[in-house]
C-alpha cells in the first residue's frame, strides 16, 4: 500500500551522510506501525518524504504502486493524513477548521457534533477557537479532522511528545480506535519505546538508515 523501493535520502546540513540508505519497506494496508528512532536519526525526514514533503535522492516511493512524485500534491493530501507534535490549524474556530477538512475532501453533510463525539470532546467545543484548547484537545481535534477527510494513511509524527503520559495515553487509545474504525494505514513516529508498543502493531527501528523490524 505504501512501500520505500530502495531509497536514499541525503542530509541537507551534511550532505554526505544519509537518513535513508537503500531503506526498503513495505507498509501493509490497515496495520499499524510504530516506528522508534534516536532523536536526529530521520524519523521526521523519513513521515515528510513518505509524504512527498520533501524529494528523495534515488529510489521510489509509492503509493498503491503509484509512485507519489507523479500524483497531484492535493491527491496526496487527500489520501494522507498527518499529525504533528503540535498541532497546525488553519481557522480560527474548531467549526472552521473540520469545515475546511471536509472541503477540501469535497464532502458535505458531516455532521460535526457527531465528529466531536468520536473523538470525545464536548460538541459546545466547535465554537471555541483553537488557540484556547489543550495541546491534548487540540490532538483530539485533528483526527476530527481526519475523520472528515476520510484518508487511507494517517502518520503521526511523535503526537506525543508535549503531551503529559496520561494525555498521552488517551491520544494513543483514541488513534487505535480510529485508525481500526476506518480501516486506515497507519505510521507512528516516536523516540518513546512505551508509546510505540502500546498502539504499534508492528514496530520498527529507523537506525543506519534502514528499518528494521523489532517486533
Ligand atoms: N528536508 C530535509 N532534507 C534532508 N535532511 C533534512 C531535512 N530536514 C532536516 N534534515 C536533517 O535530517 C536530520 C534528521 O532530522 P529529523 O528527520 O528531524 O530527525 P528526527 O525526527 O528523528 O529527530 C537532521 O540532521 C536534519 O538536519
Ligand atoms: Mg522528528
Amino acid at each position: 500500500m505504501l512501500t520505500l523501493d530502495s531509497v536514499w535520502k541525503s542530509n541537507s546540513e551534511s550532505p554526505s551522510e544519509f537518513i535513508l540508505k537503500d531503506c526498503s519497506f513495505s507498509f501493509q494496508e490497515r496495520r499499524i506501525y510504530a516506528i522508534v528512532g534516536t532523536s536526529g536519526v530521520g524519523k521526521t525526514t523519513l513521515l515528510r518524504a513518505l509524504n512527498n514533503l520533501v524529494p528523495i535522492d534515488r529510489g521510489r516511493i509509492l503509493l498503491a504502486e503509484q509512485d507519489i512524485s507523479a500524483l497531484h500534491p492535493a491527491e496526496v493530501r487527500r489520501r494522507i493524513s498527518l499529525m504533528f507534535q503540535t498541532p497546525a490549524f488553519v481557522g480560527d474556530s474548531v467549526r472552521e477548521n473540520l469545515d475546511f477538512a471536509a472541503r477540501f475532501a469535497r464532502r458535505d453533510k458531516i455532521e460535526f457534533s457527531a465528529l466531536m463525539e468520536r473523538v470525545h470532546l464536548n460538541p459546545a467545543f466547535l465554537n471555541r477557537d483553537v488557540t484556547q484548547l489543550s495541546v491534548g484537545q487540540q490532538q483530539r481535534v485533528c483526527l476530527a479532522r481526519t475523520l472528515a477527510t476520510r484518508p487511507d494513511i494517517l502518520l503521526l509524527d511523535e503526537p506525543t511528545s508535549a503531551l503529559d503520559d496520561d494525555t498521552a495515553d488517551g491520544i494513543l487509545t483514541l488513534v487505535g480506535e480510529i485508525s481500526k474504525q476506518e480501516g486506515l494505514l497507519t505510521i507512528f513516529v516516536t523516540h518513546r519505546r512505551s508509546h510505540a508498543r502500546k498502539l504499534g502493531e508492528h514496530v520498527l527501528e529507523l537506525s543506519d538508515g534502514q528499518l528494521r523490524i523489532l517486533s
